[in-house]
């Protein structure tokens, strides 16, 4: 595999599980894999999960690592072409991602969508850039709209706590008082169809995805009805995706608040997410402090779906 910006740049899903569990119980069985190569993590958003799991796997692995933020000691970069460089960037992301490329050998990228432009974000214009410049291959560390390494994650939590072979899967949408990309419910739900499983969204009229992503999921409305039977809910909100409203928040609703009165109506569901999260808007304290709450296990494997994905992207160099 050289680049991975979603589940379907895997070779082969199921053996992608296989090595997840298998490194799951010897983390260091592939540490001469990395040796004298370099991973560059570059992040133009913030991160905690994401920064510490992809460094331990890289070092998993053996390899060196490089991170930088960009937007922190860096000089700003310019993404447009045909901008007259007289602001405050003085440095094109042109020059700057062929330079990166040449003290690496891998490269991850964290770059979120910027709703400024809904065609520059769908198109994944700052992530395809360094694929098509850097020379290197490349790796979504969560992009405008996806974030593989997290619902690669989340599905081997899945695996390793359903008891029936087709759970149902409920991603809910729940309020955030700040607008939130779609980059994490658009993987989540096209990696749990690809996983096979019976995949329900829900969420307010007005926030439906890009059916790109969620084709072969049943779109619920009535969030109580979504959650019967449900084997697993992930908490999870987003803002508009549509044309007109683009990256708007327009619904606070609590009522979608996840809580104990939706979940008695599920099959004694685990609650996810892929944090951060804001609790008493997205969650209840008590759900997510809860027997059933997958928070931390979902975090904790974050480190084994980067270590599969990185051995892979280092097996095709
Ligand atoms: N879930 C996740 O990607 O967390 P961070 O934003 O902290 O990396």
């Amino acid at each position: 595999m050289r680049h991975f910006t979603s589940v379907f740049d895997l070779p082969d899903m199921k053996d992608a599980l296989r090595q997840a569990f298998e490194i799951k119980k010897d983390r260091f069985k592939y540490v001469e894999l990395g040796r004298n190569k370099t991973l560059l993590m570059i992040f133009f958003n913030s991160s905690l999960r994401t920064r510490l799991s992809t460094q331990k796997a890289a070092m998993n692995l053996g390899m060196n690592v490089i991170v930088l933020d960009v937007n922190q000691g860096a000089w700003k970069l310019e993404t447009e072409r045909g901008v007259i460089m007289d602001g405050d960037k003085p440095e094109h992301l042109l020059e700057a991602v062929p330079v990166m490329g040449c003290y690496c050998d891998v490269i991850g990228v964290r770059s979120f969508a910027r709703f400024e432009s809904k065609q520059d974000d769908y198109t994944e214009k700052i992530l395809n850039q360094f694929i098509k410049y850097s020379g290197r291959p490349v790796f979504s560390m969560e992009a405008a709209t996806g974030h593989p390494l997290q619902s690669f994650a989340d599905w081997i939590t899945i695996e390793e706590h359903k008891t029936v072979e087709r759970p149902k899967v409920v991603m809910s949408w729940a309020p955030h008082p700040k607008a939130l990309p779609q980059a994490v419910p658009n993987s989540f739900a096209q990696w749990m169809v690809a996983a096979g499983y019976d995949v329900v969204i829900t969420h307010p009229h007005g926030y439906e995805l890009d059916p790109k992503f969620t084709k072969g999921a049943t779109i619920e409305y009535d969030q109580m009805k979504a959650f019967e039977g449900a084997d697993f809910v992930y908490g999870k909100n987003w803002s508009v995706c549509e044309d007109a409203h683009y990256g708007q928040v327009l619904n606070m609703d609590r009522t979608w608040t996840i809580g104990e009165r939706q979940m008695a109506v599920t099959n004694n569901a685990f609650f996810m997410h892929c944090l951060p999260v804001r609790r008493n808007m997205i969650v209840t304290d008590d759900v997510i402090e809860g027997p059933r709450s997958l928070v931390i296990p979902e975090a904790a494997n974050r480190e084994i779906s980067a270590t599969v994905v990185l051995k892979q992207i280092l097996e095709s160099l």
